[in-house]
């Protein structure tokens, strides 16, 4: 299915609250400069050219006039018809931000797509997989990857004296098992309003442990669907991040390469 006719009514939380500082740039992550543009901007410009979203909802970090000026500016670029932009104070963790979007989402929303700014360079093809799958009827979307690496789980030793290392490995996960994870991970609304309802009743430790939304969903026993993510799709965290996310947009490789 690929007519956006049948899509729901979708809107778009970019969570943007983050503080960055893996990034080390000494502001918020989505005010760093990519290819001479704001991360943030290059993930609006995506979430917008992809054509799903009637409202697109920003959390930002409380009190950043230059970003809100930015989302501001964006607002006015959009042209008539566009989604509505709508702006919101982030939280102390990713899941208070999220939460905050929610409660900013206009009437008639059918379903949600929750998104990293990080992941800036998301292509609409991915965008357009999780609607798609939401309008054939599943009630949580997950856009993944195989993982290439071999993954292992591993303990802290106990400091004894026959340690090597400061973990010891407890055992090997089945690799083609295993996803690695992106966003914009997709909701029905009822689905996203319930999972971060319970989510409300997690002590500190078990909300510590919640990385992603669909992680609420799979508490509440209900089905989570993976469609297939993309590499272009990085989530910008390390400087390290950055140059390849440069690569992509002014490199050699960048010039020939878009990955669907
Ligand atoms: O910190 P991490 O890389 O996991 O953040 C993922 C996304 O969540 C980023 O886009 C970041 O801006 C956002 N975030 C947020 N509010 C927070 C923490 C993270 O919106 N309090």
């Amino acid at each position: 299915m690929s007519e956006s006719s049948t899509r729901l009514v979708t809107a778009v939380i970019v969570v943007a609250a983050g503080s960055g500082q893996r990034l080390g740039y000494g502001m918020p992550k989505a005010a760093v400069p990519l290819g001479g543009e704001p991360i943030l901007m290059h993930a609006l410009r995506g979430i917008v050219a992809s054509g799903v979203a009637s409202q697109v909802c920003v959390a930002l970090p409380a009190g950043d006039q230059g970003l809100r000026q930015l989302c501001d500016d964006f607002r006015e670029e959009l042209a008539d018809g566009g989604p509505l932009l709508t702006i919101v104070d982030g939280g102390s963790t990713r899941a208070d931000s999220v939460r905050a979007g929610i409660a900013a989402l206009m009437d008639g929303i059918e379903a949600v797509l929750v998104h990293d700014a990080a992941r800036a360079l998301t292509p609409e093809s991915v965008f357009h997989r999780v609607s798609d799958a939401l309008a054939a009827g599943a009630a949580a979307v997950i856009p993944a990857l195989p993982v290439v690496d071999t993954v292992k789980t591993v303990a802290a030793t106990t400091g004894d004296d026959t340690a090597f290392a400061p973990e010891v490995v407890t055992g090997t996960a089945r690799r083609e098992e295993l996803r690695a994870v992106q966003t914009p991970q997709g909701f029905t609304i009822g689905t996203l309003l319930q999972a971060h309802q319970a989510a409300q009743d997690l002590d500190q430790q078990q909300a510590t442990a919640v990385t992603d939304d669909a992680m609420l969903v799979e508490m509440l026993g209900t089905p989570v669907h993976a469609v297939r993510g993309s590499t272009q799709s990085l989530k910008i965290t390390t400087p390290l991040d950055l140059i390849f996310a440069e690569g992509l947009l002014e490199g050699p490789l960048g010039a020939r390469w878009v990955e669907g």
